[in-house]
């Protein structure tokens, strides 16, 4: 199978840059389009920011960091993804403007053969095949965060999607040196379907009173061995995309354990989004 050399990404938030890092890093051309010129600017400063702390650490040489730089290229316009052999779009987890994207990229991608990767968590990978023309070659390919760390990628075929786009989103996850599972068009797929109820009893746990933030986190860290504790994960997520995941999961499935505790929903409306807003569980400078 030829290996990817032209990838799009849209979208370069926290998942669309993290893709669009690794990529570049792996030696892909990488074209990474956002709503407007001053988004773009940001994605392209956020990148140079990530490439830069990835030379201090050690990870990488200031040689490599140059060609990775070199290797992106950043646009407003999804007309420019005319030439592109694959492209993944990671912007917000939002029916509307992820069908309006995915629409675009349908006429925008010149070749036909070509496939369309949606990053969604939650949106049914179907609902955004049958917005195209080309079903047969839409895909689920769900990163996790933070994406140049995490190994994992679920690929999630629809019903129309054919056998030969999931081996070559495989293929591309090879190329991006993650690993690959494959997952079921369900809400949740099959990591956020154990994850999040988790994540809730945590949040239920502590609205109950029942235990502070930190020793929660703290048990299945040392208890657990647990990179992070839940709502230090939650706090990392972002409880809006948290939010959003739960509900999607919740009007999929109706199980109690899926529903979005009150305090989340106060927490996200209070813009209390985690890291991201400086504060959630937790309060970061
Ligand atoms: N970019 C690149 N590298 C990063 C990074 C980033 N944003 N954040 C951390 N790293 C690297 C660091 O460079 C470091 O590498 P070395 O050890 O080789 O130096 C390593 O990761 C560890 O980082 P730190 O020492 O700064 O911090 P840590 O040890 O506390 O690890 C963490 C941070 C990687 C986030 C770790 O706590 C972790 O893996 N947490 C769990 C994250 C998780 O579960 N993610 C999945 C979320 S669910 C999801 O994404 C799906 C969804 O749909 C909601």
């Amino acid at each position: 199978m030829d290996p990817v050399t032209r990838l799009g990404v849209v979208g370069c938030g926290l998942m669309g840059s993290g893709i669009a890092e690794v990529a570049a890093r792996s030696g892909l051309d990488v074209l990474v389009a956002e709503a407007t010129h001053d988004a773009a600017e940001a994605g392209r400063r956020r990148l140079t920011v990530s490439l830069d702390r990835g030379v201090r650490r050690g990870k990488l040489s200031e040689e490599q960091r140059d060609q990775a730089l070199a290797r992106l290229s950043f646009t407003h316009d999804l007309g420019d993804m005319a030439d592109r052999q694959f492209v993944i779009e990671a912007v917000a987890e939002n029916r509307d403007i992820k069908t309006d994207v995915i629409r675009a990229l349908d006429k925008a991608v010149e070749d036909s053969a070509a496939i369309l990767a949606t990053n969604t968590s939650s949106i049914p990978i179907i609902d955004l095949a049958v917005a195209t023309e080309r079903p047969a070659q839409v895909i689920g390919m769900h990163f996790f965060n933070p994406v140049p760390v995490q190994q994992l990628v679920e690929l999630i075929p629809a019903l129309t999607t054919t056998e030969e786009t999931v081996e070559r989103a495989r293929h591309l996850t090879q190329q991006l040196g993650k690993q690959a599972i494959q997952a079921p068009d369900r809400s949740g797929f099959v990591v956020n379907a154990l994850l999040v109820p988790y994540l809730l009893s945590a949040v239920r746990m502590v609205e109950a009173g029942s235990a502070v933030p930190d020793d929660i986190d703290r048990g299945m860290e040392l208890g657990c061995a647990h990179p992070m504790g839940p709502l230090r994960l939650l706090d990392l997520i972002g409880l809006d995309t948290a939010q959003a995941v739960a509900e999607s999961m919740y009007e999929e499935f109706k199980e109690p354990l899926y529903a979005p505790p009150a305090l989340l929903r106060r927490m996200v409306a209070a813009g209390h989004l985690g890291r991201k807003s400086g504060r959630g569980f937790y309060t970061y400078t």
